[in-house]
């Protein structure tokens, strides 16, 4: 069975093609990256008027390399939310037309699930249940127990921003060029990690929630005490900077405070899901989204002798990608929970 799975939620174009939920005949993704770039984040307007470009040639090429046609589908599966509204419109309005068209059966997914099936669809029925899920992403920083039959318990949260939003946020702020993620992620292991220290607030209520605005206001106070202007404004006027790049422009003060960043960061997430993998007694840690890609993170966790596996997805599926939305859908599939043509797209769509 063919799902042909189509994402729209935030700045990537993506379809791609999964056969029998874990069998990725094609993952076709355009990044707008050269879109958003020099305005340091996401413009909505922007991404939806990018999506309505790409959509057709992504679904299109995706196709073509699985060697498929819209015949040859069971199901067309579109990421409902969270998200952008008109950027998930575009998925919605087109995964709609053809299935209106063809006659195809459609399904929606939440993309937060979606970053979870990333992992089991590549873990070929290893991981056991019940799982810890962390969803750690620009958007997101979420943990959620998996039980049996792929029901979803939200443990904890973010309060204010997501993970890789402190990232993107600290980045902009010291003159890193968007998405932050993957440059400070490059640069951490130059500087110290327990040269600058950060302390984080206190969580009131839910002690599983997470927090990083305090964070991004501690490295904006530091650079405050800090003569830091030129540089900054020397690293913003670099374009299409590479490592070296950045390395050159980068005093060691700077690595310094990028590494006690990440690190700080790296010690929240892992913190809170060992007390999660304690509570709910799982048998395995899940780790996906855009920050899964994180080396730091990576490592650590394979250090942090936790009481069971820890699974990552490949690089290629941590950050967003239509191949685990339509593997979120072959179980939606079989279980026939089609949606109609009133499906929504819905900005704070929850998973539990
Ligand atoms: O999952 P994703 O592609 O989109 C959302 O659903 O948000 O995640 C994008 C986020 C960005 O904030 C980006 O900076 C972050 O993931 N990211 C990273 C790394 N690669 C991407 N953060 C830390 N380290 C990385 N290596
Ligand atoms: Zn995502």
């Amino acid at each position: 069975m063919r799902i042909l799975g189509i994402e729209t939620s935030c700045d990537e174009t993506a379809a791609a093609v999964v056969e029998d939920g874990s069998r990725i005949l094609s993952s076709v993704v355009a990044s707008q990256l050269d879109t958003h770039g020099k305005y340091g984040g996401v413009v909505p307007e922007l991404a939806s008027r990018e999506h309505l470009r790409a959509i057709v040639p992504v679904v299109r090429l995706a196709l073509e390399q699985a060697r498929s046609s819209f015949d040859d589908l069971s199901a067309i599966a579109v990421t409902e939310g969270p998200g952008l509204v008109g950027s998930l419109l575009v998925g919605i309005t087109y995964a709609k037309s053809i299935c209106f068209a063809r006659g195809l059966p459609l399904i929606g997914v939440n993309h937060i699930e979606g970053h979870i099936h990333a992992v089991l669809l590549e873990s070929a029925g290893k991981i056991e249940l019940p799982a810890l899920a962390l969803v750690v992403s620009g958007g997101h920083t979420h943990l959620f127990e998996i039980r049996e039959g792929l029901s979803y318990r939200l443990l904890g949260k973010t309060r204010d921003d997501a993970a890789g939003e402190a990232y993107d946020k600290v980045a902009k702020l010291l003159g890193f060029s968007y998405p932050g993620g993957p440059i400070i992620d490059q640069l951490a292991p130059y500087g110290d990690p327990t040269a600058v220290k950060f302390t984080l607030a206190r969580m009131k209520g839910n002690a599983l929630d997470f927090s990083f605005s305090g964070l991004k206001t501690a490295v904006l106070r530091w650079v405050e005490q800090h003569d830091m202007a030129a540089e900054i404004a020397a690293r913003r006027k670099l374009s299409n900077a590479s490592l070296d790049d950045w390395l050159r422009f980068t005093p060691r003060p700077t690595l310094d405070l990028l590494a006690s960043f990440q690190q700080t960061v790296i010690n929240e997430l892992l913190r809170r899901s060992a007390s999660c993998v304690t509570e709910i007694d799982a048998r395995a840690l899940i780790v996906s989204g855009g920050v899964a890609c994180n080396a730091g993170l990576r490592s650590a966790a394979g250090d942090a002798r936790l009481p069971c596996p820890v699974y990552f997805p490949s690089p290629g599926l941590s950050t967003d990608n239509a191949a685990m939305i339509a593997a979120a859908a072959f179980p939606k599939l079989h279980r026939r929970e089609f949606a109609n043509f009133t499906l929504r797209a819905q900005a704070n769509l929850a998973l539990a």
